[in-house]
């Protein structure tokens, strides 16, 4: 996820641009840039670190013009560099792109522009775009980029300008958002509303395969074919605060919506077209490697601590390799039995939390290989793991972790099928049932936030207590944990997570008349045991709400007080499902008590202190 902006009309281009990409920087974060018409043709000045970099660049090296475009970046493909910041540019400096999104087939363009005589400078899928629309340019902006577009797989909003036709700018929208803001005299592009917002309140949201074409005075609206379409002016009337948060109350709320697209980011280009294999790159271990693991540590904290356990499920499952997840802070103090054949898999949204840092080097320095799953490319822990898997989620603001917890788990979903196909514990037919399933899953988060209503009803009674349990086995024990964490820690109600045959050993006696339980009961083969728990409880005066899926409900219906049922999917793939609920509920409970859900008291997004 990257911030994308542009303008064009009479004004200096420059601060529009700036103060545009400020309010993009949610979007990311890690570098950004601009390029301007100057005198002097094309110019562009771009740095890795916030946009406060680049301003300061830019007062000693000042541009100035009424044409522009702007990005702020959230690394996809490269690490954080001066090199890999957008714009991008070709070999002529003739054409310029800033890009939101990810180019699956880049490498493939890449080495037929490579032969064709093109030479790169930077990692990056965009620097691929500026070439093959330089490839393909003969007098017509507009004709390049459709044609461009036409090879390019993936997702992408794009802006470009051209040397050659300086009084136009081509806005171009695929599976990434772009929308176009209507001046006087002038006319605007941006990732999002906010960017635009201090100088328009009429635009014009593209839908995917469209494209617009923007003088100073003029905006044509056409197909990535080209044909031409009409589209109704949208008018903005919130305010600044609620468009950065795209119409939600808060970030967390955005980001729960966020699921489907990540899940779908974290898999596009990791399936096979058939769905029979998995890809994955990012992975530089041989398959002689991958046999000669004998066992997998799963390392984290908190939240992604919770992704881990899952993790733990999926890679014994599917590959049969023995794994241990452990909390990072505990891990390197215990003196683990780390030795070269073991995988370290850390996990970690940020990429910089200092307890999963340093079990990642206890793991290096006793001779293990170290697999990151993180969502920051050129984090710490990115930059020091043997293999990175990027959680492709964008930049998670909401402290309490959503997203980036349901990406973790879409990543170890792939790792556990691509062992299970480089091992051979899974044959093609069973990969394809998995990749199914999978590709299924952010529809079915969709359906699922439809139902956020009942949540909120649900959670308005849940405040009323002081005090309540989580409970299930197997995955659902995992995502109790996980369920449990975020109501503590947005809306500050105790609460523990329990295996649901645990609680007869001793906290069961804290159950009373009105206690409130939340039983996961999602796990076919396990549902008769969790309902003999939910017996337990209900004998002791709890007040039961059942999370289960479509095929049980009827079953669990009848041993509860409250029903929530989730889709029906594979039983390994329900945590990607039965999460979303608690999450709302979490949301919802903290809400009804009047907390800040975005930031709880005492609590940081990034954790870089032991
Ligand atoms: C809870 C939460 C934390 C983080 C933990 C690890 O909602 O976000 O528990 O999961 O601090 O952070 P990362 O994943 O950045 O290493």
């Amino acid at each position: 996820m990257c911030g994308i902006v542009g303008y064009i009309g009479k004004r200096d281009s420059k601060d529009i641009l700036i103060e545009g990409l400020k309010k993009l920087e949610y979007r990311g974060y890690d570098s950004a840039g601009i390029a301007v018409f100057t005198g002097n043709g094309l110019e562009i000045r771009k740095s890795k670190g916030r946009l406060a970099v680049l301003e300061e660049k830019l007062q000693g090296e000042p541009i100035c013009g009424s044409v522009g475009i702007g990005h702020t970046r959230w690394a996809t493909h490269g690490k954080p560099s001066d090199v890999n910041s957008h714009p991008h540019t070709d070999n002529s400096s003739k054409f310029s792109v800033v890009h939101n999104g990810i180019i699956e087939n880049y490498l493939e363009l890449r080495e037929e522009l490579s032969i064709a005589g093109h030479k790169f400078v930077s990692e990056t899928d965009t620097e691929v775009i500026s070439h093959l629309i330089a490839s393909v340019y003969e007098g017509d902006i507009v004709k390049a980029v459709q044609q461009a577009v036409k090879r390019m797989r993936g997702a992408f909003a794009l802006g470009v300008l051209t040397e050659y036709e300086p009084d136009r700018l081509v806005a171009v929208r695929y599976a990434s958002p772009l929308v176009i803001g209507i001046g006087e005299g002038e006319n605007f592009i941006g990732s999002d509303i906010p960017a635009i917002l201090e100088h328009t309140r009429d635009v014009y949201i593209l839908n995917d395969g469209e494209m617009a074409i923007l003088t100073a005075d003029h905006v044509e609206l056409l197909t990535i074919s080209g044909e031409n379409i009409s589209k109704e002016i949208f008018h903005v009337d919130w305010d600044l605060i609620t468009a950065e948060k795209a119409g939600f109350d808060h970030f967390m709320l955005k980001e729960i919506h966020e699921q489907p697209k990540a899940y779908r980011d974290t898999m596009m280009g990791r399936i096979s077209e058939d769905g029979k294999s998995i890809t994955l790159k990012e992975i530089g271990m041989t398959a002689e490697q991958i046999r000669g693991i004998q066992k997998v540590h799963i390392v984290a904290c908190g939240t992604a601590y919770h992704a881990g356990l899952v993790g733990k499920t999926i890679i014994e499952q599917l590959a049969r390799i023995p794994v241990e997840t452990d909390v990072a802070s505990e891990y390197r103090y215990r003196n683990p039995i780390i030795t070269e054949d073991t995988l370290v898999i850390v996990v970690s949204q940020s990429g910089e939390t200092a307890d999963t840092l340093a079990a990642l080097r206890e793991a290096k320095r006793n001779g293990a290989r170290v697999m990151a799953i993180t969502n920051v490319v050129g984090s710490s822990v990115a930059r020091e793991a043997d293999d990175v898997i990027t959680t492709w989620a964008g930049p998670e603001i909401a402290v309490a972790s959503t997203k980036a917890y349901t990406s973790q788990l879409i990543a170890f979903y792939l790792v556990g099928l691509y062992f299970a196909q480089t091992l051979g514990t899974r044959d093609e037919q069973y990969i394809g049932e998995v990749t199914t399933a999978l590709l299924q899953l952010p529809e079915q988060v969709e359906a699922l936030l439809e139902q956020a209503p009942v949540l909120k009803l649900i959670a308005d009674s849940i405040v009323k207590h002081n005090s309540l349990f989580f409970i299930g086995r197997g995955l659902d024990f995992a995502v109790a944990q996980e369920g449990s964490l975020k109501l503590k820690e947005i809306s500050y109600i105790h609460s523990e997570a329990y295996a649901a045959g645990e609680l007869k050993h001793g906290t069961l006696a804290l159950v009373e008349d009105g206690t409130p339980v939340i039983a996961l009961v999602t796990q076919e083969e396990l549902a008769e045991k969790t309902l003999s728990n939910i017996k337990e409880v209900k004998a002791r005066g709890a007040h039961v709400l059942g999370v289960t899926n479509h095929s049980n409900h009827e079953e669990v219906a009848k041993s509860v007080d409250e029903v929530f049922s989730i889709p029906n999917t594979l039983a390994l793939l329900t945590p990607a499902l039965s999460v979303v609920p608690l999450q709302l509920l979490s949301y919802y409970a903290s809400l009804a008590l009047g907390h800040d859900v975005d930031k709880p008291r005492n609590l940081a997004k990034s954790v870089t202190v032991e």
